[in-house]
């Protein structure tokens, strides 16, 4: 009946679960982003299994936002795709978002939607490892997989699907450049898992609250986004790489520290000028797993346990947030 009908929209923004090689032999060597997403969405959903019977009232619909390999993704592209998620997720007769996505900057840009998006109902990326015309693609069934987990999760949240399992925005971060289950969310592990088309949610796993830090509404024109870096500390780690940033008009700097967040003598010196000339400094961990546990020998701000990455995401979006509030 009309009236039951919950419509799963789908963007697509490219990566490698729309590439082509140029043989079905060839899955390391091809190009991302060249199908468009109505024909994976054709591919995905086209397969002999039927459906489960939750989902005989879904329809689907497309929509191309992007076309990109993700290394390329910029805030000009975050900002649409944000607004287009909100704009259907606001709409009364959608359920749920599935956005097709490369896999070498997902993680960013699930972060990026759970700080700005703020509705109740779910977005699922998916991905791929393997081009659209390789012979055995994974993203067909990436794709169904997302699908059903979107039509079957309740609530905010934005999530991974990929190679059967569930990952959580927050968490989640691409722990191998080739192998087909290339997610990984360290300790706190998977939120669950899709086989034959159930949905099965780990009991241990605890949904972390929504976290708005500046709504889409408020995102600036992409010229206007603050310039944050991520600097890493490592063996003879000197003071050149933050100096330079610094004169060169740098607003933020992420910390990608040793351990527990250390950083060298010369290093630690050059951050420390950087934010007495109101650079905002902040520390994360190069180590995969775990949160910086600040002590009394931290001299910059550590939060939670975000990888460098999204600490970089936050501490943008923190920033931006700051001014419209001054
Ligand atoms: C990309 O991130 O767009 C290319 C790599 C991939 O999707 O696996």
């Amino acid at each position: 009946m009309q009236a039951n009908i919950q419509k799963i929209v789908v963007l697509g923004t490219g990566g490698t679960i729309a590439g082509e090689s140029e043989s079905a032999d060839e899955g390391l060597s091809y190009k991302a982003a060249q199908r468009g997403i109505g024909d994976l969405l054709k591919s995905a959903i086209s397969t002999k299994l039927p459906w489960p019977e939750a989902m005989s009232v879904c329809q689907f619909e497309a929509e191309q936002v992007a076309q990109l390999d993700s290394k390329d993704m910029d805030f000009e592209t975050w900002t649409l795709m944000a607004k287009r998620c909100d704009h259907w997720l606001a709409q009364d007769d959608v359920v749920a978002l599935v956005v097709t996505h490369g896999t070498d900057t997902l993680e960013e840009t699930a972060y990026f939607l759970s700080q700005v998006i703020e509705h109740s109902k779910p977005i699922v990326l998916t991905c791929a490892m393997r081009p659209a015309n390789f012979k055995d693609a994974d993203g067909p069934q990436n794709l169904r997989d997302a699908l059903v987990v979107a039509a079957s999760t309740k609530g905010p949240g934005v999530w991974l699907v990929a190679a059967g399992e569930i990952h959580h925005s927050e968490f989640v971060q691409k722990v191998h450049p080739t192998r087909l289950n290339a997610f990984d969310s360290g300790e706190t592990g998977a939120a669950g898992s899709v086989q034959n088309d159930k949905v099965q949610w780990f009991e241990n796993f605890q949904k972390p609250l929504p976290n708005l830090r500046l709504h889409v509404a408020h995102l600036p024109l992409a010229a206007q986004w603050p310039w944050v870096e991520i600097v890493m500390n490592h063996v003879n780690a000197g003071h050149q790489h933050a100096d330079a940033l610094v004169n060169a008009g740098v607003q933020g700097l992420v910390i990608a520290g040793t351990g527990n967040g250390s950083v060298s003598s010369k290093m630690k010196e050059s951050l420390v000028r950087a934010q007495i000339a109101k650079v905002q400094i902040r520390l994360s961990s190069r180590c995969n797993q775990g949160a910086v546990i600040p002590t009394s020998s931290h001299v910059f701000d550590a939060k939670g346990a975000l990888s460098p990455a999204k600490t970089r995401v936050a501490l943008l979006l923190d920033i931006m947030s700051e001014r419209q509030s001054h």
